[in-house]
């Protein structure tokens, strides 16, 4: 009796040492990955100064979801505050107190929305620069325009910090894409943005950001990473299940811009039709020229 306590106990005492040990490496990998320095050559683009250009550059913040995750005044909110993962804070992009604007060169902000890297070379958490890395030149040159002409606000919010848990997590759950910069080809430039028009190639360009969620062919499904409770997301093709032949162009440009229509309600929290209600009615035109010249998906094909 005695020695087979003794045995159990130097199992689970050999089990618990290996398990603590694949934690701590798990944990050391996260760290290195964070911390990794990409050598990133940077181009720069043109910074307009007029007024529409302004404008625009405020538009395409609004409908590319910059604002959601910085806030209205580029102040800075938290995006992700859960003890398993950690926290993780948009920065102050202006110049005020606790701001990071005046200490940002141009360059640096291309570096940052284009690579999702830090000025040191070392990734940004979340930041969704896998998208961003397709901006024309034109629209990049606007949005920066815009970040540089806020006034300066008094915020100072704690940098990004993951949990012991959160380094594990990032090696273990495949499906959350922690640092972005990881899967951008920093060394190749992006093929030309197309032209804006109502062509399906423009609302391709349009669309990039809605494949996190209704999955690659945009065939909808549930959504990998995301909580349990969420609804999953619905088919945006033609194909079996699919709502949006029925609805036509002004039934689609009228559900993101007011997010209910058609009997249905679509909650903000999960679908951010908030931020899409900026595009306007050629570039919505154009998302759903793209979305029904896609090849028609049954639901859940991701
Ligand atoms: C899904 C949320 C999200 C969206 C959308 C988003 N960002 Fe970010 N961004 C972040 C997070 C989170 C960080 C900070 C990451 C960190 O602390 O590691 C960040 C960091 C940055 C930084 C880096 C500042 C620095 O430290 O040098 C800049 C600049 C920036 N974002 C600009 C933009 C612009 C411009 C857009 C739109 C084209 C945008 N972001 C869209 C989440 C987002
Ligand atoms: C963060 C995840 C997410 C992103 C990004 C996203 N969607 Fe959605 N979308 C959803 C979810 C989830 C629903 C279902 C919402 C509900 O049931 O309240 C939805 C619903 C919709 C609907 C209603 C369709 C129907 O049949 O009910 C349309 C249309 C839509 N999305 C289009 C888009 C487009 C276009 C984009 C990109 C420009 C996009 N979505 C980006 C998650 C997302």
């Amino acid at each position: 009796m005695k020695s087979a306590l003794k045995w159990t106990g130097i199992i689970l005492g050999t089990l618990t040492g290996v398990l603590l040990l694949g934690m701590l490496l798990l944990y050391g990998t996260g760290r290195s990955r964070l911390y990794k320095k990409y050598e990133v050559v940077v181009q720069g683009v043109p910074i307009p100064t007029d007024a529409e250009a302004l404008d625009e550059g405020k538009r395409i913040f609004q409908y590319r979801g910059c604002e959601a995750c910085h806030g209205e005044h580029l102040q800075g909110v938290v995006y992700l505050d859960n003890p398993a993962l950690g926290q993780v804070i948009t920065p102050n992009l202006t110049s005020g107190r606790g701001g990071i604007g005046s200490q940002r060169t141009d360059l640096d902000l291309i570096r940052a929305i284009k690579h999702g890297l830090r000025p040191d070379g070392t990734p940004l958490l979340f930041m969704p620069s896998t998208e961003f890395y397709f901006l024309s030149d034109e629209d990049l040159g606007k949005v920066l325009a815009y970040i540089r002409s806020l006034p300066p606000v008094d915020n100072e919010p704690r940098p990004s910090a993951l949990s012991f848990s959160g380094f594990i997590a990032m090696n273990v759950v495949k499906s959350i894409t922690f640092l972005p910069a990881e899967l951008i080809p920093h060394d190749q430039p992006p093929p030309p943005a197309p032209k804006p028009a109502v062509t399906a190639a423009y609302g391709e360009y349009l669309s990039l950001s809605c494949k996190v969620c209704h999955g690659l062919t945009l065939s909808g499904g549930e959504i990998p990473g995301f909580p349990a409770e969420w609804p999953s997301a619905p088919n945006l093709t033609s194909g079996a299940g699919g709502r949006l032949p029925t609805w036509g162009e002004k039934g689609f440009i009228d559900i993101l811009r007011d997010g209910e229509k058609h009997g249905l309600r679509i909650n903000s929290l999960y679908m951010p039709w908030k931020s899409y209600r900026f595009m306007n009615d050629d570039e919505l035109k154009a998302v759903y020229l793209y979305l029904m010249s896609l090849p028609p998906k049954e639901f859940g094909n991701r």
